[in-house]
């Protein structure tokens, strides 16, 4: 069996033989970006250079980026059960900025997919935009397949539900800033599973009965929305992505992802402790894999369980474990998990949400009927994340009202977006004194950064509370004494130099000219503000901060560390500030 190491590894090492820069991954949780709460796509991290801005290692990049899908639009928690769709996975990715486009894209993932790989051909289909009036068919792709020799037969076209690629979904649906663009996607035919015609008469590859897997995404990125309309972008790009779960399935020609080595030995130790079989529990058995790889990822990352924001998903996917392992045993305790995850953090949730259950249920019993505004309180009262309480309540008999239930949901959801995006407002935890002092620190300890370790420095987040600012950055190794030194006295000096700080609105074109410090592009609108610390430090950014740098106390940088690969950590306090 190929495991899924191999597979990353061979991806990786092809793209850096035909001149890709092997770069490290954004954070899994990103903590200043409003837009999302989490990296859902390998692009996500290089959208200013997608959309023209030089990057620092080259045209030519590839990687390996963990992924979460579980919030928003790209919310897959309830797709899990199907064999194939993961809420967090790895998306290897290359991209071509402004360099190679359709010719070499197509033709290196394909000898990467039959020769590297060594995927039958015979197994191989692809899809292609069929065009909409605005953006043509993408029949230069359709010659460059052909010449590949894949037969036409194998090439199918589709509209932009199925061959365009944003963020957002379609053209249509793309926001103002949006970029995007039509795709040639990738699918393995599993030729043993019969199609299912719950699915349609016929079977084909975006077909959902599980026959077909999409296994790799080019998406050519040449548009961005403008005042409505689809315009081309500066370069050409493309935009490759493949779920690193999925390929090693098709290689080792297994509908099932949750067979490959990441998720099998965890799924063993579970059916063997519990004493059930896979195969008759495989739904359950899918969820409970998958949620807990997601879970133990995030943790990774930092994330706790709360009711809000990540530590919300995080605290939805252990509790959704729980129920799930309910199937196999009533009562499931703290040594039950136990025995199939050593995560201190995983076990206190369990062993908490068991306290909320037992107070929860006994609520249950006392309710007659269960309409969905009972069903919210419950969630509020005792914790029972709602797509939970749903599902006890179904397997109890009880039928509640969904369309209220629904209607709660959503008017809670509405709440804790607004509530997110607040809280998520330059990753500042409030607005008070403190808290905005270390957000000016935050800016002087960026271009302090930028000065002693080189202009390679990129902020990755940030994470600011009136006791301590936290600041993530691509950087390949922890710093040494020296450069923690000379960072920190940077910063000191700007303070002793009572350096005001202004703000000046402008257009984000003419905010990048002066060469203000940008990293979360895309999320900004056409009128951006632009911070100057004196001459030191200009960055966009919507506020708030000190008028001017005397205001500030002594900054000490407390502690550093490598959070991932090329990515550092540091935390810093200010001291008697006024
Ligand atoms: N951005 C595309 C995707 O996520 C390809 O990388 O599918």
């Amino acid at each position: 069996m190929t495991t899924s190491d191999e597979v990353r590894e061979k991806y990786l090492k092809f793209f850096e033989s035909r001149g890709h820069k092997r770069i490290s991954p954004a954070p899994l949780v990103l903590e200043n970006d409003p837009t999302t709460l989490f990296t859902s796509s390998g692009m996500q991290p290089l959208v200013p250079y997608l959309m023209g801005e030089s990057h620092p290692e080259g045209v030519r990049l590839v990687d390996s980026q963990p992924t979460i899908r579980a919030q928003g639009k790209n919310d897959d928690i309830l797709e899990v059960g199907d064999s194939r769709h993961l809420t967090y996975f790895e998306m290897l990715g290359n991209w071509s900025l402004g360099d190679y486009f359709k010719k070499e894209q197509l033709e290196w993932v394909w000898e990467l997919y039959t020769k590297v790989l060594k995927i039958p051909k015979d197994r191989l289909y692809v899809t292609l935009f069929e065009g909409d009036g605005v953006v043509e068919k993408d029949l230069v792709s359709y010659g460059i397949w052909k010449k590949l020799k894949v037969h036409e037969d194998r090439i199918f076209f589709y509209g932009a539900k199925e061959n365009w690629w944003s963020r957002s979904g379609t053209p249509d649906e793309m926001p103002e800033g949006e970029i995007g663009g039509p795709t040639s996607e990738i699918f393995y035919e599993f030729t043993e599973v019969p199609h299912d015609k719950k699915f349609g008469k016929e079977c084909h590859p975006n077909c959902d009965c599980g026959r077909f897997l999409e296994i790799g995404n080019c998406v050519f990125m040449i548009y961005k929305k403008t005042a409505g309309k689809l315009k081309e972008l500066p370069k050409k790009n493309v935009d490759f992505g493949g779920g690193l779960e999925r390929i090693t399935a098709a290689v080792n020609n297994d509908p099932d992802v949750f067979k490959i080595d990441l998720y099998w030995p965890a799924i063993q130790k579970i059916s063997k402790y519990f004493e059930v079989d896979y195969e008759d529990h495989k739904k359950t058995m899918q969820i409970i894999a998958d949620h807990l790889r997601a879970s133990l990822a995030l943790i990774d990352n930092g994330v706790e369980p709360s009711n809000k924001q990540q530590g919300y998903v995080l605290r939805r996917l252990i509790r959704r474990i729980v129920v799930k392992l309910k199937e196999f045993k009533k009562n499931v305790e703290v040594g039950d998990v136990e025995k199939f995850t050593s995560s201190k953090v995983i076990l206190a949730e369990v062993g908490k949400f068991n306290i909320t259950l037992k107070k929860g249920l006994k609520q249950v019993e006392k309710i007659k009927n269960i309409d969905g505004k009972s069903a919210f309180d419950l969630y509020q009262s005792y914790g029972f994340p709602l797509e939970l309480t749903a599902e006890i309540f179904e397997d109890k008999g009880q039928k509640i009202d969904l369309e209220e239930f629904k209607a709660e949901f959503e008017k809670h959801k509405n709440l804790s977006r607004s509530a997110s995006a607040g809280t998520f407002k330059g990753g500042l935890a409030d607005s008070s004194e403190k808290t905005t002092a270390l957000h000016t620190v935050t800016h002087l300890l960026h271009a302090s950064l930028r000065k002693v370790l080189g202009d390679s420095v990129s902020q990755k987040g940030s994470n600011i509370t009136s006791e301590r600012l936290r600041f993530d950055f691509s950087h390949p190794q922890k710093l040494t004494e020296k450069e923690l030194k000379e960072v920190e006295s940077k910063v000191n000096e700007q303070i002793d130099k009572k350096l005001p700080v202004k703000s000046s609105e402008m257009d984000f074109e003419g905010a990048k000219k002066l060469g203000a410090l940008a990293f979360f592009e895309g999320k900004y609108g056409e009128k951006v503000k632009v911070y100057n610390v004196g001459d030191f430090s200009s960055e966009v950014c919507g506020g708030p901060h000190v008028k001017n740098t005397s205001f500030l106390g002594r900054v000490k940088i407390i502690k550093q560390d490598k959070i991932g690969s090329g990515l550092i950590r540091v935390y810093a306090t200010v001291q008697n500030g006024s």
